[in-house]
């Protein structure tokens, strides 16, 4: 049997497609602690998916609501925990995100794109998944690099394989 290691404290962060959720779930359970997603807490919190609060009360509320969900997620919660994409883009997400081990899974284009699939469930992809996934992960490419302690490419990984990648790098 594999020695189960506890306390991680992992945060993962990347674009849409990166495999976050997937690869998280996975250290999770190799790791015997919980998995956390703040698109989920964001979800619970306001008894709405996150499709439904970008229409019914816009991007800059999601980020708003998205913020207090991760400020508090990065105190209460000891596992895995897995950020919406655009969660870095708040300044003060980040500068929360200093103390912690936090994992850039990176990818491309190509591997992002197939995926998310058609991307329904995702706001920010709609009418154009491959032209608006480009310009996120081009955007958002340095934010993320800035708050990361460690990076592991995805592209052309299974999720299994990307999870050995992270316990590698952070060496648990
Ligand atoms: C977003 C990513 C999504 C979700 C929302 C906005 C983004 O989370 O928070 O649709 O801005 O990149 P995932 O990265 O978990 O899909």
């Amino acid at each position: 049997m594999t020695a189960r290691v506890t306390a991680p404290g992992v945060v993962l962060v990347g674009t849409m497609g990166a495999g976050k959720t997937t690869v998280g779930r996975i250290l999770a359970e190799q790791w015997g602690v919980g998995f956390r997603d703040t698109d989920h807490d964001v979800e619970a919190g306001v008894g709405k998916s996150v499709q439904d609060i970008f229409v019914d009360a816009g991007e800059a509320e999601f980020r708003r609501i998205e913020a207090a969900a991760v400020a508090a997620a990065l105190t209460a919660h000891d596992g895995v925990l897995a950020l919406g994409g655009g969660a870095v883009l708040d300044p003060s997400t980040r500068a929360l995100l200093a103390d912690h081990t936090v994992v850039f899974l990176r990818v491309g284009l190509s591997d992002a794109a197939s995926r998310v699939g058609l991307g329904v469930a995702r706001p920010l992809l709609l009418g154009n998944v491959r032209g608006r996934m480009k310009q996120l992960i081009e955007e958002r490419a340095e934010i993320y690099l800035s708050v990361a302690t460690h990076t592991v490419d995805t592209d052309g990984r299974p999720a299994l394989e990307v999870a050995a990648a992270v316990r590698e790098a952070v060496g648990r």
